[in-house]
């Protein structure tokens, strides 16, 4: 008996009178005979029951909260309330003592911004224990998806010299003496004696790449982390983040949304059947933050039914031009309610305006197709003009409730010619991607793709409020901690 059992694995177990050992980290230490131990394995904690006679005083003293022990003993039926079993201690040994004193997690409600600080320690929290459970059991279904049906996963370089989406929101990778810059005659940088001989940055997006293998491969996907600084200070941005792309051959724009929603309705589905203690505790959890909102303030549906909403109803799929037309005549733009009013064709949407549409006007996950060409990336397919001569381009832009943007994607331009002229246009460097370009002059095809916020996701699906608590150390403006 000198393997341990995981917590998880016990649980489930109805072996009474069985020896177990089992490892973990003190929770709670109640009466001088309950501990409450938790190992990770599972958010729920086994309670070992001890008689404190046969034990040492100096021993029990140092059960405190946050200790890591070892516990022997037999598995007995729990009389008491809550669980099934318990293990009867006959041996305790402490692996790492905790100071009572010093140990910020005491056994009580902690604030989520109190817990950010100490992220270090948060994996110990139940509801970060359930974050991280369900972020990880997302992950595993986003490759399960691709997985079985055929598609490659590319692994995307994260040093690269392009600027994927050409917003220039990118850091700066660099070997460069910042205090000894070598500079050309005209006093710009001379990159060309920095560590690759010309400037790079962290990927913002491993799409062009993707694009590259997809006119090999058909059907690709990507899953990495993506950096972009840009400087918003949201409950919905981070400075580094993780991204699924996929891409493939062949498809339009309506190919494109039909994956997408596939595959939302699937990695939703997989949690809902595979994590449903880390979502019963999450919806418990949000039920008592709710209950000190004001009625008005409550949200209609608990997580768990906002969840399967999602998964009984088709996404509405509109235009941005009819989009504009329900905005214009909505209350909060008539009444001069949004910050940004929508008077004319062609503003870009803010996330006031999304909400909106998802929360308020339609009360499900919408797309929004056909954007103004003006207001998104270069790569995306342009259209006919439409009657009044506007131009849009084949984008979708997916937005979900409570999170706004959770996907952005297109069916790419495909026609050499037409890209050319939109990249010069778009004062995009067209010498420098050439490897790019090469797509189009030899064998080009339609293809499309999206990006889907990974963070986003897991925000969505555990009902956290914030993307600093769904990504284990998150990078913002002004703080890399840990
Ligand atoms: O809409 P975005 O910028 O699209 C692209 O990067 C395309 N290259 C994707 C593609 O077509 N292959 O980003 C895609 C998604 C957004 O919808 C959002 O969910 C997420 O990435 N995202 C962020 N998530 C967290 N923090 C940020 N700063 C984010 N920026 C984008
Ligand atoms: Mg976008």
């Amino acid at each position: 008996m000198d393997k341990r059992i995981r917590i998880k694995d016990l649980l489930d177990s109805t072996n009474f009178g069985q020896q177990v050992k089992v490892m973990g980290w003190v929770k709670t230490f109640r009466n001088n005979q309950f501990i409450a131990i938790n190992d990770g394995s599972t958010i729920k904690n086994i309670q070992a029951v001890l008689d404190f006679n046969s034990f040492d005083e100096s021993l029990l003293k140092r059960l405190n909260t946050g200790a890591a022990v070892s516990i022997e003993g037999e598995i007995v039926e729990s009389l008491g309330k809550g669980q099934r079993i318990e293990i009867k201690v006959d041996k305790i040994e402490i692996l790492g003592d905790s100071d009572a004193e010093k140990f910020p997690l005491q056994p009580k409600k902690h604030s989520l911004e109190f817990l950010r600080e100490i992220a270090h320690l948060r994996f110990r929290t139940n509801t970060f224990n359930a974050v991280f459970k369900v972020r990880h059991a997302l992950a595993y279904a986003i490759h399960k998806f691709f997985n079985d049906k055929g598609f490659l996963y590319l692994h995307t370089p994260i040093i690269t010299a392009s600027d994927a989406e050409g917003a220039g929101e990118m850091f700066r990778v660099s070997t460069l003496d910042p205090d000894n810059i070598p500079r050309d005659q005209d006093g710009s940088v001379n990159y060309k004696e920095d560590f690759f001989g010309k400037a790079t940055n962290l990927t913002v997006s491993g799409q062009l790449e993707g694009e590259l293998a997809a006119l090999a491969f058909g059907d690709i996907y990507t899953f990495g982390p993506t950096f972009r600084a840009e400087n918003s200070n949201t409950t919905r941005h981070l400075a580094e983040f993780w991204m699924i792309e996929p891409e493939m051959a062949f498809y339009d724009l309506n190919d494109n949304m039909d994956l997408a929603e596939e595959l939302l309705n699937y990695v939703i589905s997989y949690a809902l059947e595979n994590c449903s203690d880390e979502l019963d505790f999450l919806n418990n959890r949000l039920l008592e933050e709710e209950k000190q909102k004001p009625q008005s303030d409550r949200s209609e549906l608990d997580l768990i039914s906002k969840l399967k909403f999602c998964l009984d109803n088709n996404f509405e799929r509109i235009t941005y031009t009819e989009a504009i037309h329900i905005l214009r005549n909505s209350k909060p733009n008539q009444k001069k309610q949004f910050n940004y009013i929508i008077d004319s064709w062609g503003a870009d949407l803010q996330s006031e305006h999304e909400r909106f549409l998802v929360e308020k006007h339609f009360k499900k996950p919408v797309i929004l197709t056909d954007y103004p060409a003006a207001i998104k990336s270069f790569y995306m397919r342009l259209n006919e003009p439409d009657a009044e001569g506007r131009t849009t381009v084949r984008a979708m832009d997916i937005l979900f409730p409570g999170i706004g943007e959770i996907i952005g994607g297109s069916q790419r331009e495909e026609r050499l010619e037409k890209l050319e002229k939109r990249m010069e246009e778009m004062h995009i460097p067209k010498e420098e991607m050439s490897w790019y370009l090469d797509t189009r002059r030899f064998g080009s095809a339609p293809h499309a793709g999206f990006g889907l916020g990974f963070e986003r996701l897991v925000l969505f699906v555990t009902g956290m409020s914030n993307i600093r608590d769904v990504i284990p150390f998150p990078r913002t403006p002004k703080n890399a901690e840990f």
